[in-house]
């Protein structure tokens, strides 16, 4: 791959990279798209990394179908898939530890109930980034936090990429696209359309009901339905994550909730500019 890609720039080509852990549907897909539509090459990696798994059950059953995923790369026109194994991202007896302050991006929402979890992002990402060295990375804004986390690491680190933010597809019912949706029951499959139903009316209502109080609604929306058990709800600063008391004069909000579908953990945001 790397002959390939140097190749590629040398003859300048622009390289746009959309790394995934596989499972492919139509999210990744956009983002490929995009990748396409803005560059000449587009690379994409399936590498389920072991380093941002903090619970062993969630990384075991992690769903891999790579057959399907390589009949949908093909036909999605993206050029290059970069499928390496553990050892290759991390020989024995190396470190990549990404030395950067994360401050409060790594102190709420998926860092508390996922220790250790975006350290592990950006281990890989880092790690990524070096050996495709893209001039573009596309990443999804389903993963919000994870978007600006790895925003943080590129510009602590000076990394030369250009990092484009790929709007969230959703099902009909406008459940956000996940790997981890194949893994719900018919019963939680229905229940969770409740989450993206509670997102947008929180998006709708940000303005006319004080914060506090459209929280508590939208938690209790979400947890009436017994199959269905919130983590967090919160309404955030879209730039700092920092929660936000009162909405005031501020323009980019954005809100975020995870939720346990049976055992299933689920996360969706909705922006507010
Ligand atoms: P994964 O969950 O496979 O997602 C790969 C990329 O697809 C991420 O940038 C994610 O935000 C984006 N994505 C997922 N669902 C989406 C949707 N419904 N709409 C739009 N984009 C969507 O996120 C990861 O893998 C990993 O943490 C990774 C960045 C690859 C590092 O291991």
């Amino acid at each position: 791959m790397r002959p390939y890609l140097l190749q590629a720039k040398a003859a300048g080509k622009k390289i746009g990279f959309a790394p995934t852990m596989g499972a492919l549907h139509e999210g990744h897909l956009s983002l490929f798209k995009k990748a396409l539509a803005e560059n000449d090459v587009c690379v994409t990696s399936i590498f389920v990394n072991p380093a941002q798994f903090n619970d062993k059950q969630d990384l075991e059953r992690y769903p891999r179908t790579f057959e399907r995923d390589l009949e949908k790369l093909v036909a999605s026109g993206c050029h290059v898939l970069f499928y390496p194994e553990v050892k290759e991202i991390y020989p024995a007896g190396m470190d990549f530890f990404v030395n950067v302050d994360f401050g409060w991006l790594l102190q709420t929402m998926e860092a508390l109930f996922r220790k250790g979890h975006f350290e592990g992002v950006a281990k890989v990402v880092n790690r990524l980034l070096g050996i495709v060295q893209p001039h573009a990375l596309y990443m999804g804004q389903k993963d919000y936090q994870q978007f600006l986390v790895v925003k943080r690491m590129i510009e602590a680190l000076h990394l030369p990429v250009n990092l484009v933010m790929c709007p969230t597809v959703r099902e009909n019912d406008r459940l956000a696209m996940s790997s981890r949706n194949m893994l719900l029951s018919k019963e939680e499959r229905e229940a969770a359309a409740l989450i993206p139903a509670t997102l947008f009316y929180a998006q709708e209502k940000i303005r006319l009901i004080p914060v506090d109080i459209l929280k508590r609604q939208c938690v209790e929306q979400i947890n009436s339905n017994p199959l269905l058990k919130t983590e967090y709800f919160e309404i955030a600063d879209a730039e700092s994550l920092m929660p936000l008391k009162d909405t005031g004069e501020k323009n980019k909000i954005v809100i975020c909730t995870a939720v346990k579908a049976g055992s299933v953990r689920l996360i969706d945001n909705v922006l507010i500019s």
